[in-house]
């Protein structure tokens, strides 16, 4: 079936609400994650059955991508983060899409059936059906191991059919439940966690979304993913310099937004409106059946993933009413695997390029706003990658449309240029601007006259670590999905393959500043997130040739960078709070596949 594109309007994710009885020097939230249905698909096509996060207060919150947290620098927020998923009686919902059980995993234990599928799994057959996990990663957060969303810090819902004190002694993370309880006295209760965030950090587009073990790239495929605005402070620039207003509570209804945040996600979609994610079959090694012939346990995870269909803020390809003014674009690569390459152009993609329509005017990315605002024609958006933009519709007559195009690949990749773009019928359209009467006028600096918050760059480095992006040719076992990509060091030259399970390789000092050298021996590129820092890019290099310096687009902080292929690219990176974090290739059926590391600072 075809769905019909620009059908419906772009919908702009309102602020989460507060707890209503919250006072006090912190922003107090309970978010709860449910099952629900969404009108994802246009009008007069079914709905679709999502995961996505909500105010356990109000039931009318409930969305994906979830309402936006606003937070302010220096004033910390507080969630309790809240697993509801249960049906009506109380009794735990399994996941609405196959959860591979033979990857490294959150794999609860006991459960229902007694079943531990890691050990059993040969004997196990299908996709495990027990209670889901959750756990929430604030990402480009600085926050505290305990409240980072650690991936097996996972925790289950509070069911009528989990048998008690199963649900909280379920996660296997219990030195982080213990760390939490001393420091708020509050500790885990079966089915809720709670987290603090700080705010001590620039402002800055974060966004938070599901880290479980093994599970990320179901449970966020599913609708777990909101943004997180962080406003104020010296990093900031003062009201009324940029184009706004942003949705805050309170709102008239109509109001009309100048700073807008965009979530863009490639899906799949079933005649009936449901997600579709490829289950039972793995694209490895070009095979399209079941991984193992005659493995009772077909292998689910594949690769990569990447859908047909362009959703943004969980609609597909919506359209969005502007005004000859200037806009804030707040845009976020939330794909699952994909690259977008954005554009704006006049006229919807056809066989040939067309020309750019307006430029973006990039003054922000990963960990808030550049030293100078750049201009770009396209835009370069890695998985989990934000840009802040700028987009100028000044002088553009009323009724005009302008397309937002993705000239990214459908597939994995590795440079621009590199693959063939996306099918410009489908995947290389995004949303569209249609133009209308200015209804006030735009008192924010046109982005060529702007000056950006003061920048203090990272200091001198002190430690070189060499670290490694690998290619596996896997390890075939009966049952078992096969690994594929790994992260690794370097020793005496050569790179090692570091598993998940494997002991902690990377130990930065409390206070060290290091060069990370990521060398990348894969065939594409990946985006490497360290969790708890922001970076500076330092260079690249391709494996026997000369340094070349970061784009301007990414001279700012950053907490993901693009690694590209036979290439070894240099982070400088400061690591000033102690704890046990992740980083990991943000590619999230890698991550969930053992492209995923734990790393502690200091202790
Ligand atoms: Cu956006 Cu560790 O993740
Ligand atoms: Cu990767």
């Amino acid at each position: 079936a075809s769905i019909p594109k620009y059908a419906v309007a772009l919908p702009i994710p309102r602020p989460m609400p507060r707890d209503p009885a919250a006072t006090g020097p912190e922003d107090d939230y309970t978010i709860a994650v449910r099952r629900f249905r969404q009108q994802m698909l246009p009008p007069g096509l079914p709905a679709t059955t999502v995961l996505g996060y909500g105010s356990a207060h109000e039931p009318s919150t409930f969305a994906t991508p979830a309402r936006t947290i606003e937070a302010r620098v220096g004033r910390p927020v507080r969630v309790r983060w809240v697993n509801e998923l249960v049906d009506a009686a109380g009794r735990y919902l399994p996941h609405m899409l196959p959860v591979d059980p033979t990857l490294h995993w959150a794999n609860p234990p006991g459960g229902p059936a007694g079943r531990d599928y890691r050990p059993e799994f040969a004997a196990t057959p299908g996709p495990y059906r027990g209670p889901v996990p959750i756990v929430t990663h604030l990402h480009g957060g600085f926050s505290a191991d305990y409240s980072d969303g650690h991936p097996e810090a996972w925790f289950l819902p509070a069911a009528a059919n989990i048998p008690a004190g199963y649900a909280a002694e379920g996660s296997r993370y219990a030195p982080f439940a213990k760390a939490f309880e001393e420091r708020y006295g509050m500790g885990w209760q079966a089915g809720s966690a709670l987290y603090r965030y700080g705010n001590n950090q620039r402002a800055a587009t974060l966004w938070f979304h599901d880290h479980v073990l093994g599970m990320t790239r179901i449970n966020v495929y599913a609708g777990l993913a909101g943004f997180y605005l962080l406003r104020g402070g010296r990093g900031d620039l003062p009201a009324g310099v940029l184009p706004g207003p942003a949705p805050a509570p309170g709102d008239a209804a109509g109001t009309v937004y100048r700073e807008i945040p965009v979530l863009i996600q490639d899906r799949s979609f079933a005649a009936d409106g449901s997600l579709a994610y490829p289950a039972g079959r793995s694209r490895f090694d070009g095979t399209t059946g079941p991984y193992i012939p005659g493995s009772d346990v077909p292998p689910i995870w594949g690769p990569e993933f990447f859908g047909e269909v362009m959703v943004v803020n969980g609609a597909t390809w919506p359209a969005l009413a502007v005004e000859p003014c200037r806009y804030r674009l707040r845009l976020l690569n939330g794909c699952n695997s994909r690259f977008l390459d954005l554009r704006i152009v006049s006229a919807p993609p056809g066989r040939r390029a067309a020309e750019s329509a307006l430029p973006f005017w990039m003054i922000g990315s990963d960990g808030g706003f550049l030293p100078a605002p750049v201009e770009l024609e396209n835009l370069l958006l890695a998985p989990a990658e934000r840009a802040d933009v700028i987009v100028d519709f000044t002088g553009t007559a009323s009724g005009t449309q302008l397309y937002l195009v993705n000239e990214g690949p459908d597939g994995p990749f590795q440079r621009r240029g590199g693959a063939a773009p996306a099918d410009p019928a489908g995947t290389g359209q995004v949303l569209r601007f249609t133009v209308r009467a200015l209804t006030a006028p735009d008192r924010s600096v046109p982005p060529d006259r702007l000056t950006l918050p003061p920048f203090t760059p990272i200091g001198t480095a002190t430690v070189t670590r060499q670290v490694v992006l690998l290619e596996s040719a896997s390890a075939v076992r009966r049952g078992v999905s096969p690994v594929k990509m790994s992260l690794g060091v370097m020793r005496d030259g050569r790179p090692v393959a570091m598993m998940w399970s494997d002991p902690i390789t990377e130990n930065p000092a409390l206070g060290a500043i290091e060069v990370w050298e990521i060398h990348n021996f894969t065939a594409d590129a990946h985006p490497i997130h360290i969790h708890e820092v922001q970076l500076q890019l330092v260079n690249r290099q391709r494996f026997g040739g000369v340094a070349r310096d970061p784009e301007r687009w990414e001279s700012g902080f950053k907490d993901t960078v693009i690694a590209y292929p036979k290439e070894v690219t240099r982070v400088r990176v400061v690591f000033d709070r102690e704890g046990l974090f992740v980083w990991h290739c943000h590619m999230l059926e890698h991550e969930d596949n053992e492209m995923m590391r734990p790393y502690r600072i200091g202790g």
